[in-house]
């Protein structure tokens, strides 16, 4: 039996991007973002700022995905947000923005874990060419989260590998800062990395047992390695940026693939789908996409809706909806929640 048409407003602000969103059902009315350009000067997100930031959006955030969607404010059924993790000054703008919305127009309110929106997210009508069936695997890499998750269903999803340390995010983020690069560095590495030979310099990876991942040993060794060559070279990271890029991503990239490969075998899943903000990345998307001559089923999401989105927010909230999984107005941000 189809399911109610039902209309959801999403909410987004854990870290530094305000974004609201409406879904009719699977599908995407509108999904507004204001990205906080502030941080850029300060080499990474202030808490303090991101968080004065995200007061200053959600209203206008809002009413924008509202205009856009060509609603009314009568028409939303439920509002989703962005319980944790995250930081909590961010969470908690958009948590008491979504309380008092629901108060208001006496609607239900959901509340959503935004590691598992970013797998949902695939579920978004025009997330992909199509969707993935479960269980599957998800290679849910962020700017704090790297894991490899089993998804057996929307509410059931376990994590089988994690980062010890460092997300690859950070690795991205961290290894741009030391080539001089502004936050966040991942997408201009990204971009640099198109112009350079990944095969340029080389970089150990390294050897954790299981599913697990570990960045921080990659970062050391590349910190060492232009402190050398600098010493030898002072223009050496001007002149080779290109290479460094598309080397340095190469290496994160291959640390990745190898996992989801092993996780593959170990589960015996062969549908392959990847999700967070590293998603967005070129090679990686390219890397995913090869799997499939070794007989991979691959998804990968719109770019839009890699990076953080409230669409991804509204989407889970339509699961959670479905099941009538509503939350009180006791419920709280958390900077740290359970899976
Ligand atoms: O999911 P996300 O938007 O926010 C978090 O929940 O953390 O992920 C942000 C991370 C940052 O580390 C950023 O550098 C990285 O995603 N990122 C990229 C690219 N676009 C965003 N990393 C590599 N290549 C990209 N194109
Ligand atoms: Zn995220």
């Amino acid at each position: 039996m189809a399911s109610k048409e039902t209309i959801i407003l999403g909410i987004e602000t854990s870290c530094d991007d305000t974004s609201a969103a409406i879904l009719k059902n699977y599908s995407v009315l509108s999904n507004v973002t204001a990205t906080q350009m502030i941080h850029e000067k300060y080499g990474g997100v202030v808490p303090e700022l991101a968080s004065r930031s995200h007061q200053e959006n959600i209203v206008q955030v809002v009413e924008a995905a509202i205009s856009k969607a060509k609603i009314t404010l009568k028409d939303i059924d439920a509002v989703a947000f962005t319980q944790g993790p995250g930081l909590l000054g961010s969470l908690l703008v958009g948590t008491s923005f979504a309380k008092s919305f629901a108060l208001a127009r006496k609607i239900p309110l959901i509340a959503v874990h935004h590691m598992k929106a970013h797998i949902l997210a695939h579920f978004i009508d025009d997330a992909g060419d199509k969707k993935p069936e479960f269980p599957f695997l998800c290679l849910t890499v962020s700017g704090g989260h790297t894991q490899i998750v089993k998804i057996k269903s929307a509410f059931e999803m376990e994590i089988i590998g994690k980062t010890i340390d460092d997300a690859a995010g950070e690795a991205f983020d961290k290894t741009a800062k030391m080539l001089g690069l502004s936050y966040p560095g991942g997408p201009l590495i990204d971009k640099f990395a198109k112009m350079g030979n990944p095969n340029a310099f080389s970089f150990s990876k390294p050897k954790i047992d299981g599913l697990d991942f570990s960045f921080s040993g990659l970062k050391t060794s590349i910190l060492y390695f232009l402190k050398a060559e600098l010493k030898k070279n002072t223009l050496f990271i001007d002149e080779n940026l290109a290479d460094l890029c598309a080397s340095i991503q190469k290496t994160i990239i291959e640390i990745l693939i190898e996992k989801l490969k092993s996780a593959s075998k170990q589960t015996g899943i062969r549908q392959i789908a990847i999700s967070g903000g590293v998603s967005a990345n070129s090679g990686l998307r390219m890397a995913l996409k090869n799997l499939k001559k070794d007989g991979f089923e691959t998804f990968i999401p719109k770019f839009e809706y890699c990076t953080d989105n409230a669409a991804m927010i509204a989407v889970t909230g339509k699961f959670l909806f479905e099941h009538n999984l509503f939350v009180d107005q006791s419920v709280s941000a958390k900077a740290r929640l359970n899976w």
